[in-house]
């Protein structure tokens, strides 16, 4: 079996932990690079920081946790806590603080990242063994972590670029068109009811709102073999779905109503017909049918699997469906290798055509195409205990943010898993989202 970068992002080993996370700083860069400095200093929405910020933000969370945490080595520059601290300044003031410049962004993250080495080599293999003394250290969790953050942020430079609307991203490229026709999925699978173990305790990377593994029983109920597709939802937009309010709730429809939507963000009426096309990464193209419709918010979501006669699926028979997909891992991603710096295709791959990806279920585009909004509130699992920060995971907990799963194509594999959970506002469109239905059985 070849090493995988997941297993790199677990790994106790010197070498392999600087592997992991020069390979997640391949991937930032391999983004940011093409970009223009002054492109990456822009603030192109009030939902996004700049670029520039982000990566100096990375930087500054890999000081605090893989050189200050560890030693008592000084920060950089003190003003750094406050001005790339996420919960100090909402993403919309921070064009107006004091950032680093892009030049001076990239020169921060790579002195950050030779002091990070000279304290790997000081840190000992004992202390990141499995068994080691400090929980921060064993397994190498905290700089799992680190390489998961940036990965992270990687993918939330890319909503930005998205966003900015006429910059051409040279790496975009055309929009991916299935090779062979997509095959012909069934429309969905029955999942039998009974108990299952939901989240892990298992040794391996993953954060702490993924623990504890738990038991959930759940009722039979039906979901979608793979994510609604562009085609599937331009029938909803067409039919008049969002003109008519028995499809929405109340919270949607007031949303839909403020908000002025009309469909999903990015698409963009065709010049002559009643049809549409899509802006992506600065460019207008044909709606691809069989790709999986992304920038939908959740209230979209749902109004859709109303208006289908369906639902969301909870994020427990998410799970449940997904159950044995990352045994099959490894042909997830098919064009490209793990290694690969940037492992993106920059759109999700088209329905049908990841048929070796599927869970035992036989459930299709589980991992690595678009995040899937479920229908539930972000909540920690019984006997959830923070770590090591509270302001990861526990101060979003509550009923105004919603779980989405899977991963989008803008998701590093190693920072992906069938028990992943990440979580937005429901009236959020820039991420990578998208949706499947699920039914009662
Ligand atoms: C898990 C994607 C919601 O971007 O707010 C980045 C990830 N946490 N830096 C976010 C994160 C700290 C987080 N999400
Ligand atoms: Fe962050």
């Amino acid at each position: 079996m070849t090493t995988t970068a997941t297993e790199h992002a677990a790994a106790h080993d010197d070498a392999e932990i600087l592997d992991a996370l020069e390979l997640a700083r391949a991937g930032t860069l391999t983004i940011l690079d093409p970009v223009p400095a002054d492109e990456q200093q822009r603030q192109v929405s009030e939902l996004m920081s700049p670029l520039c910020w982000d990566l100096a933000h990375i930087g500054h969370y890999e000081e605090l946790w893989l050189v200050r945490a560890l030693t008592d080595a000084p920060p950089t520059d003190a003003r750094y806590d406050d001005i790339y601290d996420a919960f100090k300044h909402p993403r919309r003031e921070r064009s107006s603080l004091p950032i680093l410049d892009a030049p001076g962004a990239r020169a921060f993250v790579a002195s950050v990242r030779e002091r990070t080495a000279a304290v790997l080599r000081s840190v000992g293999e004992d202390r990141l063994a499995p068994d080691g003394p400090d929980p921060l250290l064993a397994s190498g969790f905290v700089y799992g972590m680190v390489v998961q953050h940036e990965h992270q942020h990687a993918e939330t430079m890319l909503a930005t670029l998205q966003l900015a609307g006429d910059f051409v991203h040279p790496l975009a490229g055309d929009a991916i068109t299935a090779s062979a026709p997509p095959a012909e999925l069934p429309p969905d699978v029955l999942v039998p009811g009974g108990t299952f173990v939901m989240g892990t305790s298992a040794p391996g990377w993953s954060y702490d709102n993924e623990h504890p593994a738990h038991e959930v029983t759940l009722a039979p109920f039906r979901i979608d073999t793979a994510p609604v597709t562009n085609e599937a939802y331009l029938q909803f937009v067409d039919d008049g779905g969002y003109d008519d309010p028995r499809h929405w709730s109340d919270a949607g429809w007031a949303w839909r109503r403020q908000a002025g939507l009309v469909a999903p963000e990015f698409w963009v009426r065709d010049g002559g017909g009643g049809g549409w096309t899509r802006r992506r990464f600065g460019r207008v193209e044909a709606l691809p049918a069989h790709e999986p419709v992304q920038h939908v918010c959740w209230f979209e979501a749902d109004a859709f699997a109303r208006w289908s006669g369906a639902r969301l699926p909870t994020e427990a028979e998410w799970e449940r469906a997904a159950q044995g997909a990352d045994a099959a891992a490894a042909n997830l991603w098919p064009d490209l290798s793990a290694d690969e710096p940037s492992s993106h295709r920059w759109a999700p791959s088209p329905v049908g055509t990841r048929v070796a990806g599927a869970s035992d279920l036989g459930v299709h585009h589980l991992l690595g195409d678009v995040w899937e909004w479920t229908s539930s509130d972000f909540h920690g699992y019984p006997g959830f205990r923070s770590f090591p920060y509270r302001e990861y995971s526990e101060v979003f907990f509550g009923p105004d943010y919603k779980v989405l799963r899977g991963g989008s194509w803008a998701t590093h594999r190693s920072a992906v898993r069938t028990t992943f959970r990440n979580w937005d506002f429901p009236i959020r469109r820039q991420i990578f989202a998208g949706f499947r239905c699920a039914r009662d059985a």
